[in-house]
């Protein structure tokens, strides 16, 4: 955290430095006072076994770091039980000296969905706003951005990050483990921002697009991922209870909801780049997650619902300018 706060001339952070520092500040009182998971996996990373990594590769499906040959195996087997104690591993994969970390989410098939409608990032200032582990982050990292800034409130999440760039070591990659509500107003300031997967758990989505466009500089773009209905019949999809055994799912718009949300929050050059019902060889158990996944989510009668009898997971990826 403080990594970034280093970094304020560079980065072009003066206005916003004393917000940013207050957040950095209140957040490393409470790691360092912490109790429950952010202190267990905390020190769990803190354990990991210090290796230098002959190769990196963020361009690849499994972010890779380090070869077998890096490692003898009494450090090999400290490094995997500090793995599998930061499970449950839900985005990925990643390979860690050879080690496979099978996640939960074949994540490079969204990335693969994304990847060519980025513009060039050179250079660029790019928040992700609901990183997890980082994944994404570090893909990213391979196009040279200027810097990305990650916000993952989740203990489990943030500290797998922590556990990846103690290995990686990217320089020019951060996170924050607070909620994007946390993060101070920074308008005009970034030049892309990414919402993936984030706001069909807020109650106020409009709000929520408001507040990025506001923080994007002149011709900024989101890249926004989200659960949508399929179709463009002017429909929002609010369950009752749970989606998908999820508690937290408030609103899951239709197309043309999507596109309206985003233009009443003032953006334009809206496009939609792709539509995909989630597979379950996207989302699926593995050694590395211990809960239920999207098999356990669908009726088992007609995996076109939900167990509650909604519309199947269905996601897509806007784009759009300011
Ligand atoms: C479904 S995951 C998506 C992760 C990743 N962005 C992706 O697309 O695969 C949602 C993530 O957002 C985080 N999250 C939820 N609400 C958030 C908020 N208000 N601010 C920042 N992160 C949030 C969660 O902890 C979780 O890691």
């Amino acid at each position: 955290m403080e990594r970034f706060l280093a970094r304020t001339r560079e980065f072009d952070l003066g206005k916003w430095e004393d917000a940013i520092a207050e957040v950095v500040h209140e957040r490393r009182a409470f790691l360092d006072t912490a109790t429950g998971n952010f202190d267990k996996f905390g020190r769990v990373v803190k354990a990991l076994p210090k290796i230098t990594p002959s190769t990196i590769d963020l361009d690849a499906r499994a972010v890779t770091v380090g070869q077998a040959q890096d490692l003898d195996d009494a450090t090999r087997a400290a490094l995997v039980s500090g793995l599998e104690t930061l499970c449950p591993w839900r985005k990925g994969p990643f390979n860690f000296f050879g080690t496979l970390v099978d996640s939960e989410w074949q994540s490079w098939m969204k990335w693969d969905r994304l990847a060519s409608h980025l513009p060039r990032l050179e250079g660029r200032k790019i928040l992700d706003i609901g990183s997890s582990n980082g994944y994404y982050m570090f893909r990213l990292a391979a196009r040279f951005p200027l810097f990305v800034l990650g916000l993952e409130p989740q203990s489990s999440f943030y500290w797998q990050y922590m556990g990846v760039q103690k290995y990686l070591n990217q320089d020019n990659v951060f996170c924050l483990p607070v909620p994007y509500q946390r993060l101070p107003k920074m308008d005009g300031y970034f030049d892309l921002v990414f919402c993936m997967g984030v706001l069909y758990h807020r109650k106020s989505p409009v709000e929520m697009l408001r507040q990025i466009r506001d923080s994007l500089a002149p011709n900024g773009m989101i890249v926004l991922e989200n659960l949508v209905i399929q179709g463009k019949n002017n429909r929002c999809l609010f369950p009752r209870d749970r989606y998908g055994k999820m508690r937290n799912v408030f609103f899951i718009p239709d197309l043309a909801v999507m596109e309206s949300w985003l233009f009443r929050a003032g953006f334009r050059q809206i496009q939609c780049v792709d539509v995909s019902v989630t597979s379950l060889s996207e989302q699926r158990k593995t050694d590395w997650i211990q809960t239920e996944s999207l098999k356990d989510f669908l009726d088992p009668k007609d995996p076109c619902k939900t167990v509650e009898g909604y519309p199947a997971p269905v996601r897509a990826l806007f784009m759009a300018r300011v």
